[in-house]
């Protein structure tokens, strides 16, 4: 049994046992409607076609999208092409063959708030991609696998780090993983780099998400005109997988795990 309403030194907010079956609850349905976008995104289709969609599915599970009216954001997902790190505003430009996208969606269910997302393709899987979503992928699952008490931040990070690193891709600085739960984003900053050992200490009952970038050039990022759209400096492929997680006694539960099997896009 773990504490009521504790806040750990850093900010932190420590739910309780109970709370887990909300988070599943919120994590389960963003990760249905990412699964059921999967059959909507081809050469041809608009950005924005795959928001409306995400928007109506979010209405008829009778739920609310996160995104819409979060710091003037006016859609239900953010969808990131190519060298688009995250951020991106759906609209009507079309995908072409070989385009690779991410697809985040938050959702509010019950009050609980469940955030994932993942890569796509339009077409035909461009082989250089395929290696940025394999390795952007791994990590993403590595740094789950360091998530358990007695472990710190920073090892999180480290795992990461160091796989994208060996595979001669970088991992963005200037975006980060966060605290949810009843609230979209709170502390830590979930940093998708670091060293062993640093940062706060896992405790059970944290509930955050690990949401690592990793670009096949360089880390640096720059925002858009838009005030959202982050873009690669040097226009390299980006990729991105976002899981909701919560720390237990022993480990980490994955909040937002596909229903299908589908959370690559290569599976299912
Ligand atoms: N879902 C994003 C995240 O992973 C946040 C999107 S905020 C928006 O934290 F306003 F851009 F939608
Ligand atoms: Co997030
Ligand atoms: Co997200």
């Amino acid at each position: 049994m773990i504490g009521k309403g504790r806040q750990t030194r850093d900010g932190i907010r420590i739910y309780e046992t109970a709370d887990f079956a909300g988070m599943h609850r919120a994590g389960a349905l963003a990760a249905r409607i990412l699964d059921e976008v999967a059959e909507h995104v081809f050469p041809g289709q608009s950005t924005g076609e795959i928001d409306r969609l995400i928007e109506a599915k979010v209405d008829a599970a009778g739920a609310k999208s996160a995104t819409i009216g979060y710091r003037g954001y006016q859609h239900a997902s953010c969808i990131s092409v190519n060298h688009v790190v995250c951020h991106g505003i759906p609209g009507d430009k079309k995908l072409k063959d070989g385009d690779i996208l991410n697809i985040d969606v938050t959702v509010i269910v019950d009050g609980w708030f469940g955030d994932t997302s993942r890569m796509y393709v339009a077409g035909k899987l461009p082989r250089k991609a395929e290696r940025l979503l394999q390795v952007t992928h791994d990590s993403l699952m590595l740094g789950i696998e360091a998530a358990k008490p007695g472990n710190t931040f920073g090892d999180i990070g480290h795992a990461i780090q160091t796989y994208a690193e060996k595979h001669r891709m970088s991992v963005v600085r200037d975006f980060c993983g966060h605290g949810l739960g009843q609230v979209f984003h709170a502390p830590p900053n979930v940093l998708h780099y670091g060293r062993p050992g640093t940062g706060a200490k896992l405790e059970e009952g944290m509930f955050f998400t690990i949401e690592p970038m990793v670009n096949l050039g360089r880390p640096e990022t720059k925002v858009l005109a838009d005030d959202w759209t982050a873009v690669t400096r040097d226009k390299s492929l980006s990729a991105q997988f976002e899981h909701s997680i919560g720390i237990t006694a022993t480990g980490a539960e994955i909040f937002t795990l596909s229903p299908n099997g589908k959370f690559h896009p290569t599976w299912g």
